[in-house]
């Protein structure tokens, strides 16, 4: 079961004061039972993962769709951005092999997921479907609003390729999307050309939407367990909704440590990992928490870093710089493989000391060294603890983060279900683009710009 240890940071914010705010994170849960908070028309993942688990005919639908795709493809593209891409990349990743893109079909589990429409880059998709020519593949394409115009584009690219290769009714069996119920562009293309379509539930945003289609067809099409991720997330759904001390709910007590943190000064929390299986954990992350928070001017600024290898390139700025950070570690008790450092007779690089050792156990030692280098270099740190990366893991995992995150958010005081600040970028680059209905704004950017 996921473990939240706080005791590096009491050196720097008194237990006593984390503890005070136990009235306050209590009233924050129940503004997301009761949907009295800011956002509620957005609280639906609070309950997702026991209502979907329990929903045996869905999760078969899903099931089958993913392997009907699997079982036509030798790649799978997955369109989508931001909460409609990150939480599948993120439990994909961390369950499958770093060289999964290097194994042959026969040793892979199920057909290699690719991403488009996360980036405009047009080398990337370029390349893309230069791969796309020489293999057989599907797609699924995500979008809650249908509208995004990252894999809005790319989806038309990808669609155009696929029914060139397949024809227009194969083509058409390789599809599937996941989207709003009734709104939006993409709605209406699928049904228009009958792709079988999964709905992303009204009241679940985008990066509260891991487990929902989402993120569950993507991840079962790469062969993993959703029933497990699902009963995993329920779990801690079930704790984080009974237990209503600090000690024992592990969201209550993340958020309270790192509100506290935030008002002694430390603006920026650091997530770390010390395995790469986990660096896309590390990004969705960073979308839930930036997202959710970063708004009126305030929020902590979640930065990511994987160690080891940062602690040579971030490391000496952790250790030594400004001292407005604070350290989240994702410890992770057991490895999936056993691996040794050899012996050596000759001990030219004298390394015999470590001969017999564990690479899980170096790597652990240099997490205890680095987390005490750190919090003596003036960097409290919090310590997640999960037993292994699997799916029930990672299920709790996902239901924890989301959960302190929407506590966090209304301890902010602002609404961390909206993301208005998105809409800038947009907003220019449309004007620019010169799309209908901006030409106020594309006058003005261009006046500005002197173009
Ligand atoms: O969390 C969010 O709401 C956003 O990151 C969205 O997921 C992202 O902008 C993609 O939106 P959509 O699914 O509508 O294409």
């Amino acid at each position: 079961m996921l473990k939240v240890n706080i005791e590096n940071i009491f050196g720097f914010v008194p237990k006593d004061e984390i503890y005070s705010l136990e009235a306050r994170v209590a009233e924050a849960n129940s503004s997301i039972y009761n949907k009295t908070g800011k956002g509620s028309d957005f609280l639906g993942w609070a309950g997702l993962p026991s209502r979907t688990f329990a929903d045996t005919a869905e999760l078969k639908r899903i099931n089958d769709c993913a392997s009907r795709l699997a079982g036509l493809s030798d790649l799978m593209v997955v369109i989508g951005i931001g909460g409609s891409y990150l939480g599948a990349r993120a439990v994909i990743d961390a369950l499958s092999s770093n060289f999964n893109a290097l194994l042959s079909k026969n040793e892979r589990r199920a057909p290699l997921v690719l991403y488009a429409g996360n980036n405009i880059g047009e080398d990337y998709h370029t390349e893309l479907l230069k791969v796309l020519d020489n293999a057989d593949y599907s797609l699924i394409v995500i979008s809650k609003s249908g509208t995004t115009t990252e894999p809005a584009i790319a989806f038309r690219l990808l669609k155009e390729h696929c029914e060139k290769k397949y024809g227009k009714s194969g083509a058409s069996k390789r599809i599937a999307a996941v989207t709003d119920s009734s709104r939006g562009a993409l709605k209406k293309l699928a049904d228009s050309e009958g792709y079988e379509t999964f709905v992303i539930p009204d009241d679940v945003g985008g990066r509260f939407s891991v487990l929902t289609p989402v993120g569950l067809l993507p991840i079962a099409a790469a062969g993993f367990d959703i029933s497990k991720l699902l009963q995993g997330a329920a779990g801690m759904e079930n704790i984080c909704r009974k237990e209503c001390s600090f000690d024992n709910n592990p969201a209550n007590l993340y958020a309270a440590s790192r509100f506290s943190l935030y008002n002694l000064g430390k603006a920026i929390e650091i997530l770390a990992g010390y395995t790469p299986n986990i660096n896309y954990i590390i990004e969705w992350w960073k979308q839930l928490y930036g997202e959710s928070e970063g708004k009126n001017g305030i929020g902590i600024f979640p930065a990511g870093a994987n160690f080891t290898t940062d602690l040579h390139s971030m490391g000496q700025w952790i250790q030594d710089g400004v001292r407005n950070i604070f350290e989240t570690v994702i410890s992770i008790k057991e490895q999936c493989h056993i691996l040794k450092v050899p012996n050596d007779a000759n001990n030219l690089d004298e390394l015999n000391f470590l001969s017999g050792k564990r690479f899980g156990e170096i790597n652990k030692m240099a997490e205890l060294g680095t987390s005490i280098a750190h919090v003596e270099g003036g960097v409290p740190n919090i310590l997640i603890s999960i037993e292994k990366l699997d799916e029930t893991n990672l299920g709790e995992m996902i239901y924890f983060f989301e959960k302190a995150c929407a506590i966090s958010g209304y301890l902010l005081g602002v609404n961390p279900f909206d993301q208005p600040g998105v809409e800038a970028y947009k907003k220019n680059m449309f004007a620019l683009l010169g799309k209908h209905g901006f030409e106020k704004e594309s006058a003005e950017i261009r006046n500005k710009l002197k173009l």
